[in-house]
């Protein structure tokens, strides 16, 4: 008999997605963004985020069945993003996936986000290898996880940010360089062509006494508007402090991500989040696996981003290892654990 099919749906923050997955295999992924509508405020507005779910969910479900030939009617399982997230966002997206559940007569699975991001790469490359190292980054999160069998074992969080994410600090810097919103992919851009050696950027929490683990960026923030500061009326390298700032950026990530891997013996990095797309942290990342005989994962910048196919992968694992689905009265958990 054919597998059963699930329907994931992601709207912990400024994406709508939903994908469509069915025993590993991935058969529809659709993703409608606000980002937009964010850009002039210079970030993700929780309320405007939550109106536009509203918007597109019923749109996005509908694309991605369109998108596998499917009807509403073959759905087997519905899995939802429960947090962490933004309330008000969560909120949409768990109503319409119990409302689907309820209407179709089928289990609803609450999913954790991070361990969605997770589930992605295996859209892509197949089941993960037992253990793994997976680094997540992106403008909400930057964590460095362990990961055993996904809904077996707990992901086991080895360290995160003490202060912004590394996605918020390219953001936040290409703010105060003049570069427009989302930062990363503008800092990337103007970087090419610039000096990584040309501005000394600090390596926070890269100390003998540091938290091997742990990640700090609001400093490398300040220490880049200081620099922008001292050009006064002069025109601002920028090239060179956007290649400055990457090369610190994927310094820092990649040798974390690297010394948890020899810590735990492990032989496979898996890194998502949008801020995976970076050119300097992808080059950086496979020089150093490939130096260290490590086998590095990322996934396709459309699955390494929010989306509801990583979502539908957690749930599809869930369906297959038997596990039990969640009650109709599940809630958000804005703040979950992992
Ligand atoms: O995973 P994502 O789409 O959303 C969440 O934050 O969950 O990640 C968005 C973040 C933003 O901070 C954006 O600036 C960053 O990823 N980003 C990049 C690049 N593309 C996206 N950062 C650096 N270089 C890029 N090429
Ligand atoms: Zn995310």
């Amino acid at each position: 008999a054919a597998g059963r099919i699930v329907l994931g749906i992601e709207s912990s923050c400024d994406e709508t997605g939903a994908g469509i997955v069915s025993e590993g295999r991935l058969l529809a992924h659709a993703v409608a963004s606000s980002m937009d509508e964010h850009a002039r405020f210079g970030g993700v507005v929780p309320e405007i985020a939550a109106r536009a779910h509203l918007h597109a969910l019923n749109p996005v479900v509908r694309e991605a069945l369109d998108q596998a030939g499917l009807r509403l009617a073959d759905i087997d399982a519905v899995a939802v993003t429960t947090g962490p997230g933004l309330s008000g966002a969560l909120q949409v997206g768990l109503a319409g996936a119990k409302t689907l559940a309820y209407a179709l007569g089928v289990p609803l699975y609450g999913v954790h986000h991070l361990a969605g991001h997770v589930a992605a790469d295996t859209l892509e490359h197949g089941p993960l290898p037992d253990p793994c190292v997976v680094l997540i980054v992106s403008g909400g999160h930057t964590s460095l996880l362990l990961v055993r069998d996904l809904v077996r074992d707990p992901i086991l969080h080895l360290g995160d940010t003490v202060d912004d994410a590394a996605g918020e600090c390219f953001d936040k810097v290409a703010r105060v360089f003049g570069l427009p919103y989302p930062g990363g992919p503008a800092i990337d851009r103007a970087a090419r062509g610039g000096d990584p050696a040309a501005v000394a950027f600090p390596r926070p929490l890269t100390g003998p006494r540091d938290d091997p683990y742990a990640f700090s960026f609001s400093g490398l923030k300040t220490a880049a508007a200081r620099w922008a500061e001292r050009h006064g009326d002069t025109p601002l390298p920028v090239a060179d402090g956007a290649a400055s700032l990457q090369e610190a950026v994927a310094d820092v990530l990649t040798r974390k991500a690297l010394a948890a891997c020899a810590a735990y013996g492990v032989s496979t990095l898996v890194v998502v989040g949008g801020v995976a797309a970076n050119s300097r942290v992808r080059a950086l990342a496979e020089e150093r696996c490939a130096a260290a005989g490590i086998t590095l994962r990322v996934p396709r910048m459309g699955l390494c981003t929010d989306n509801g196919a990583m979502i539908a992968a957690v749930g599809d694992l869930l369906v297959r290892s038997g596990a039990e689905p969640a009650p109709l009265e599940v809630s958000i958990d804005p703040s979950a654990p992992l």
